[in-house]
Parts: C-alpha cells; sequence; structure tokens
C-alpha cells in the first residue's frame, strides 16, 4: 500500500489528478465514486478540470458504494441526491451512465444485478473510498465477510451517530443501507482512499498496522495490488 500524507488541498489536487489521468488514458473509464464529506474536494477539483476542458466524462460510466434504505434519489440525504448535486450535474457523465444503488421500492433485486453491472462494462478502474470512524468502507461494518458483494445492511450505532450531523435529528438516519460488498470494492482494478482528521486516526492504524480482521473491514485492503491511502496530519497520528 502507498502511503501519502499531506494537507487536505494537496490530496484533493493529487486525487483527482488520479482520476484524469485514468479518463485521459480511457475516455470510456468506469470510475467508483464515494459520498461523505471527504471527496467534496476532489469532486470540486474534478468539476473545474471538466468545465476547462481538461478532461471529459462524456464516455464514462460511473458506479457509488451505497445507498440509505428508505431514501428515494430526491430525497436530499439520499446518496444519489448528494451524488448529482456534488459532481453528476455539474460535469458532462450520462446521468443515464451514473449508477447509485437503490434503496426503495423493489431494491433487493436491483441489489442482487448490481454487481453484474459493473462486471459488464469491465469492472472498476478507479474507486475513491472514504472511510469511517470505525473502519468502515462504503457501509461495510464491522463484522461483514470479506467475500461479500452488493448487499443490504444494519448500520453501526457510532455509524448512525457519526451520520446524524447531515441530518436534523439522530432519529431521521436510516438504519439500514444497500452497500457494495468488501469483495466488490477489491475487485477495483485501482482503489484511492482518503482520511483526515483526528477521529480517522484509530482506523487509519488498523489499515496500515493492524491485522486483516473483519472487525476492520478496511484492513482487507492490505491485500489489495494497487491502493494508495491519502492522510492529513491528524488522520496519520497514530501511525507515527
Ligand atoms: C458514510 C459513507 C462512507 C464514508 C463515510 C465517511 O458512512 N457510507 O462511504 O466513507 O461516511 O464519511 P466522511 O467522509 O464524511 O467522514
Amino acid at each position: 500500500m502507498k502511503v501519502v500524507i499531506c494537507s487536505k488541498e494537496k490530496m484533493d489536487r493529487l486525487v483527482a489528478k488520479e482520476f484524469i489521468d485514468m479518463v485521459k488514458k480511457k475516455p470510456n473509464a468506469v470510475l467508483g465514486f464515494a459520498t461523505g464529506t471527504s471527496p467534496l474536494g476532489v469532486y470540486k477539483n474534478l468539476i473545474e478540470a471538466n468545465k476547462k476542458g481538461i478532461v471529459s466524462f462524456k464516455d464514462c460510466t460511473s458506479f457509488n458504494l451505497d445507498e440509505y434504505v428508505g431514501l428515494a434519489g430526491n430525497h436530499p440525504q439520499s446518496y444519489r441526491y448528494f451524488m448529482d448535486h456534488a459532481l453528476f450535474d455539474e460535469i458532462d457523465i450520462k446521468k443515464e451512465n451514473t449508477y447509485v444503488p437503490s434503496g426503495v421500492g423493489d431494491y433487493h433485486k436491483g441489489m442482487k444485478e448490481y454487481d453484474a453491472l459493473i462486471k459488464g462494462v469491465g469492472g472498476i478502474d478507479i474507486q475513491i473510498l472514504g472511510i469511517g470512524s470505525d473502519g468502515h468502507i462504503a457501509f461495510n461494518e464491522p463484522g461483514t465477510p470479506f467475500d461479500s458483494y452488493t448487499h443490504e445492511t444494519a448500520l453501526a450505532p457510532s455509524t448512525i451517530k457519526d451520520n446524524s450531523r447531515l441530518f436534523s435529528s439522530i432519529d431521521e438516519v436510516p438504519t439500514h443501507a444497500v452497500t457494495m460488498g468488501l469483495k466488490s470494492i477489491m475487485e477495483a482494478k485501482k482503489i484511492v482512499l482518503i482520511a483526515t482528521g483526528k477521529n480517522k486516526a484509530k482506523a487509519i492504524y488498523g489499515l496500515l498496522k493492524g491485522p486483516i480482521t473483519e472487525e476492520l473491514p478496511c484492513s482487507i485492503l492490505q491485500k489489495h495490488p494497487d491502493v494508495t491511502v491519502y492522510c492529513d496530519e491528524d488522520a496519520y497520528s497514530l501511525v507515527k
């Protein structure tokens, strides 16, 4: 695993460059996107590069990691809504080529087809990940089997608490989500993970130094051949 320690501004630029380089090399690249506050700066850089004509996403396909169960795509806290506003509506990617798991209606059907859909377009070329304070990636909470594909999961109480900052009250945070599994994520050809702040320090320590255990979902990334972890000093503080 490659580790880059730098400021948030610098990692936003560097990670955006990894995506831009990929799309320049492969204009129909399959891009894996994440929600949360961590990737927002990267998305701003991608929007800027697209508007300046440095890169075009018109032939790209994208897959998002996860979605809350019970929130339709027009709900302001849904991950579809988040992605539309944070990125898709601002770049030239075709909306019909942007996939976010559904958490409403017959979502079990879509969930079962999600990995086949990814494989059908040749797999994810580059996947961005944030990380939860408990070491979750996407919504794969501690205890998730390493061989999991896209599935429904119950959110850990700590995740509900962490994510409640984006809702008006903790009672509004959905208790379940549809998430790509750890195996789905491990099948991405290239992975970049970004982490900032002291509340990620324990998870980053486990990711870089700890044993590979289902109790720390991110630890499986140690087995992936092409992962770069971007951390700020705070997130890296327990490793030193
Ligand atoms: C949610 C998402 C994760 C994300 C995490 C961290 O739980 N499902 O994909 O990595 O939040 O969010 P943030 O980047 O806001 O700290």
